[in-house]
């Protein structure tokens, strides 16, 4: 070779390896936007190749079936172009046109910028493995399933428009804002959803917006400022660690929130998580259902557990079954073992998510690969309806935590809806 060619060459080759860096960069990044969406949780089947879809989610017309989102050119979304996937992720509409369910959480992602959304679309045709894998049918049938009235949806309920910052809120709150109502997509299960499924609210300006709701046999708990249900009690602080590490002095991660800790948000920054905090502990008290603030009182329920009337058959199934890990003070050993006392759960009024809880435990919370060492049991072998609405009733009244009593009708049908899921 020439030697005058050389340093032509070194250029060539240092521009075409800091082209590779760069997208390398760009890749790493879209993976990170994909953790913070957590698409893998949807669209993924248990034991399935990851992102090769078929997981089912139940709606109120019959069972629809996650997609294939790996860049497989004939099953997956390989022959998707970067505007065809942005549609898709803003708008719900597939490559072929047709539109999707709003359980894909579009109208979360309608908010995610130009920049994030480019990064998303290398990460998927250029940073997943491509998985052979044909998309399953709904089993919604004619005319249900008809798709084209979510054209109409659409125009009634999806907001267009990417996240604009808020002028007169500082970086770290819009990038909070930014994240939880766009790619986190909270509202999905935390905001109360109307009669067409619709979430009532997809930002602040809303008075439900984030106020908690039932979604598959889970309640999303209360997130605005709201001092018993909500996050009224907790710090900045608290809030980060709950998202980090799924526990705090105050609560444990689980149902529906246990997959959100596993594949989302443990993963993201410390100052992304931090933002998501801020952004959370600015929102006004909503929902609930008012009274004082909670505060800890352990006397009377400390004398009815150390020696249960023979008629308290709440206290006395507590103290068989859940006392050595919640203590006689209610307060377990948080964050190990979630604390009942002043749970935000626990006093919130639709106590779904506590039946539940109790009926079949948790899906195991997963930190770094290693899992939760001693996790919620599930009772619906040992224990009768009867006897977990007693058991749950005492929590509800014990420490003060002063929460209305639990019917025996609601486990009854909570165990015939979880099992028929099983
Ligand atoms: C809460 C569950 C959920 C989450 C989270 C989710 N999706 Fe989806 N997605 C769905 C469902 C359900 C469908 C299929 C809807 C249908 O068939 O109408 C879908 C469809 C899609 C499609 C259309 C695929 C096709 O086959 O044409 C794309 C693209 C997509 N999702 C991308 C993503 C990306 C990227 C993320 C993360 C940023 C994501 N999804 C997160 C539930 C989810
Ligand atoms: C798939 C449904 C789902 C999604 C999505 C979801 N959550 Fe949750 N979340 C729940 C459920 C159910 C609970 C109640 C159980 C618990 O405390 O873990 C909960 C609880 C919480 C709690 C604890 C509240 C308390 O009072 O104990 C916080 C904080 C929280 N979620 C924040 C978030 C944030 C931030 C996001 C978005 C990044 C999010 N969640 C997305 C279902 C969800
Ligand atoms: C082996 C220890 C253990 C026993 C026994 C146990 N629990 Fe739990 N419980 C947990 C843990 C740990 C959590 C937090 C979720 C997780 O990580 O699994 C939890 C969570 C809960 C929650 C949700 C609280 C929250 O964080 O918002 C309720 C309600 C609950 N348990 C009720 C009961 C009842 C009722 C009994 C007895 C019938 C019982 N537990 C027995 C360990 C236990």
């Amino acid at each position: 070779m020439k030697n005058a060619f050389k340093p032509i060459l070194a250029m060539v080759f240092a521009f075409m390896s800091s082209a590779h860096a760069a997208d390398d960069a760009l890749v790493a990044r879209g993976a990170y936007l994909a953790k913070a969406g957590d698409c893998i949780a949807c669209h993924s089947a248990p034991r399935g190749k990851p992102l090769a879809g078929g997981l089912p989610m139940m709606t109120p017309l019959g069972a629809i079936y996650t997609t294939n989102i790996t860049p497989d050119p004939d099953t997956g979304i390989g022959r998707y172009t970067e505007e065809e996937f942005a549609r898709a992720l803003r708008e719900g509409v597939a490559k072929d046109g047709h539109n999707l369910y709003p359980a894909m959480p579009y109208p979360s992602y309608a908010k995610v910028n130009d920049e994030d959304m480019h990064a998303l679309y290398a990460y998927f045709m250029h940073g997943v493995t491509p998985v052979r894998q044909t998309n399953r049918e709904p089993d919604i049938k004619w005319p249900l399933n008809m798709r084209w009235p979510l054209k109409l949806w659409n125009v009634v309920f999806l907001d267009k428009g990417v996240y604009q910052n808020k002028p007169g809120k500082d970086v770290a709150w819009n990038r909070g804002a930014y994240l939880i109502q766009g790619l986190g997509h909270c509202g999905s299960c935390h905001t109360p959803r109307g009669i067409a499924f619709q979430e009532r609210g997809l930002d602040e300006s809303s008075s439900t917006y984030l106020t908690g709701g039932l979604l598959d046999n889970w309640f999303a708990s209360n997130l605005t400022g709201e001092h018993n249900t909500g996050l009224g009690r907790w710090s900045e602080q608290d809030v980060a660690t709950f998202l980090k590490t799924g526990a705090n002095a105050h609560a444990s991660a689980f149902g529906s929130m246990t997959s959100v800790i596993n594949n989302s948000t443990q993963e993201l920054t410390d100052g992304d998580i931090a933002a998501m905090a801020r952004y959370l502990k600015s929102l006004a008290a909503a929902g609930g259902h008012g009274g004082a603030p909670y505060s800890y009182d352990p006397k009377a329920t400390r004398v009815s557990l150390t020696r249960p009337a023979a008629t308290d058959s709440g206290a006395r199934v507590y103290t068989a079954y859940c006392m050595h890990c919640h203590g006689v003070d209610g307060r377990g050993f948080a964050p190990m073992l979630a604390p009942l006392a002043g749970n935000p759960n626990v006093l919130e009024k639709d106590a779904s998510s506590l039946i539940n809880v109790t009926l079949n435990g948790t899906e195991e919370l997963v930190l770094h690969g290693v899992p939760a060492p001693y996790p919620m049991p599930r009772y619906a072998p040992v224990l009768n309806d009867q006897q977990i609405a007693d058991v749950l009733t005492f929590i509800r009244g014990a420490w003060n935590n002063n929460t209305p009593a639990i019917q025996v009708e609601d486990v009854t049908k909570m165990r015939k809806a979880t099992q028929a899921a099983r």
